[in-house]
């Protein structure tokens, strides 16, 4: 494929793709290659909306780009391709001079802003656990004492009909109850043991179709080389359970869930640098998580469910964090990617 010659665009440091009058790729440059992992070759003739998973923004700017002839910029976006996402800010300049061209740069959005963002959201949620346990704590102790008192008041009722309001009493108390036990488990303690990472993703698997959910494919992406992991099996079954049970909610049940496993070389987890770890992928292709919680889908007690209680991501969180790794997520309508980072040399757990 050859580069449009007379832009020069081979050697810049920059991403960027040429696109035609129809938005389909002309060229990418060898940074955009580098940046996106794929061949300007493969990507030649495919329309940009193929190339990336749709977000909305992109093909907005480059339709007004063309459309006005003036460039646009979008500062803060999502790219989605089939192997990974994106932060990157966008250009989109419109070159009518040989023939109708659109000229995309992309620059990835600084990963050490990122990482500082995330540090900072990290201390925040473990202040908001704090205190959600503390609270948790002082509402168990009055609800017991509200519950005996309830049934101390039935069996002295003179009409077996008010029965029906201690009842009510007695469960309603039981609901808040459970809630509160739920905030309060995942103080148990962290026992380590080698875990093979894919029967863990197996078990979970067959739990989720054994719950018979017409039409949902879980597809499995293992890496099968991966070493064992030193963590916690039940934990790790709860956390992918967690993330996966999500998904199958979204989707309700229609849709493809892909299990994703590869080993991530030099990352930095929690301030530490990892040598190696394990990543896995839990991918869907549902609607994605509603905007309106996207930022704040850890928090506990966020959902968008009716009978929701807004733990299972915290709890799956909470977990990540006593194995020294940590969740992220990524969602655009029709992909919703979390990615979980579990050390491999972690030793000095809580
Ligand atoms: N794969 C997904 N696709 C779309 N939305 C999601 C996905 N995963 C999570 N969410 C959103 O994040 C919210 C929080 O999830 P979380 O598991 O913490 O709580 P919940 O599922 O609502 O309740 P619980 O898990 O406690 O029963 C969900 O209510 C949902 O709106
Ligand atoms: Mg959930």
């Amino acid at each position: 494929m050859q580069p449009p010659h007379h832009l020069g665009l081979e050697h810049l440091s920059t991403a960027v793709l040429v696109l035609d009058r129809n938005f389909r790729v002309r060229y990418a440059n060898p940074a955009a290659e580098n940046l996106f992992e794929f061949s300007s070759k493969s990507v030649a003739g495919t329309p940009v909306n193929q190339v990336f998973v749709e977000t909305g923004g992109l093909v907005a700017a480059t339709e007004s780009a063309f459309a006005s002839g003036a460039s646009y910029t979008e500062h803060e976006m999502t790219l989605a391709t089939a192997a990974n996402t994106y932060q990157v800010s966008l250009t989109v300049s419109p070159l009518f001079d040989v023939e109708p061209l659109l000229l995309l740069e992309f620059y990835q959005i600084d990963k050490h802003l990122k990482i500082a963002r995330e540090e900072r959201m990290q201390l925040q949620q473990q202040y908001n656990r704090e205190l959600l346990r503390n609270l948790a704590h002082e509402i168990k102790n009055p609800l017991g004492g509200i519950r005996g008192a309830a049934q101390l008041l039935e069996h002295e009722l003179p009409k077996p009909a008010l029965r029906e309001y201690t009842q009510v009493i007695i469960k309603e108390a039981d609901r808040l109850q459970s809630l509160m036990d739920r905030l309060l488990a995942p103080s148990r303690m962290t026992k380590l043991a080698p875990v093979n990472v894919h029967e863990v993703l197996e078990r979970v698997r067959s739990l989720i179709l054994a719950e018979h959910w017409a039409g949902l494919a879980i597809r499995r992406d293992y890496d099968t080389s991966l070493p064992e992991l030193m963590a916690d099996h039940e934990q790790l079954i709860q956390i992918v359970l967690n993330i996966v049970r999500n998904a199958v909610q979204a989707m309700q049940g229609q849709g493809e869930i892909t299990l994703r496993t590869r080993i991530a070389r030099h990352v930095t987890l929690v301030k530490k640098s990892h040598r190696m770890a394990l990543e896995l992928k839990i991918i869907d292709n549902g609607p994605g998580i509603p905007e309106a919680i996207r930022e704040q889908i850890f928090y506990p007690l966020v959902t968008s469910k009716e009978d929701g209680t807004g733990l299972g991501l915290t709890i799956a969180q909470t977990y990540v964090a006593h194995h020294g790794g940590s969740i992220d997520c990524d969602s655009l309508s029709g992909r919703t990617c979390f990615t979980v980072l579990l050390p491999y040399n972690h030793l000095n757990l809580h």
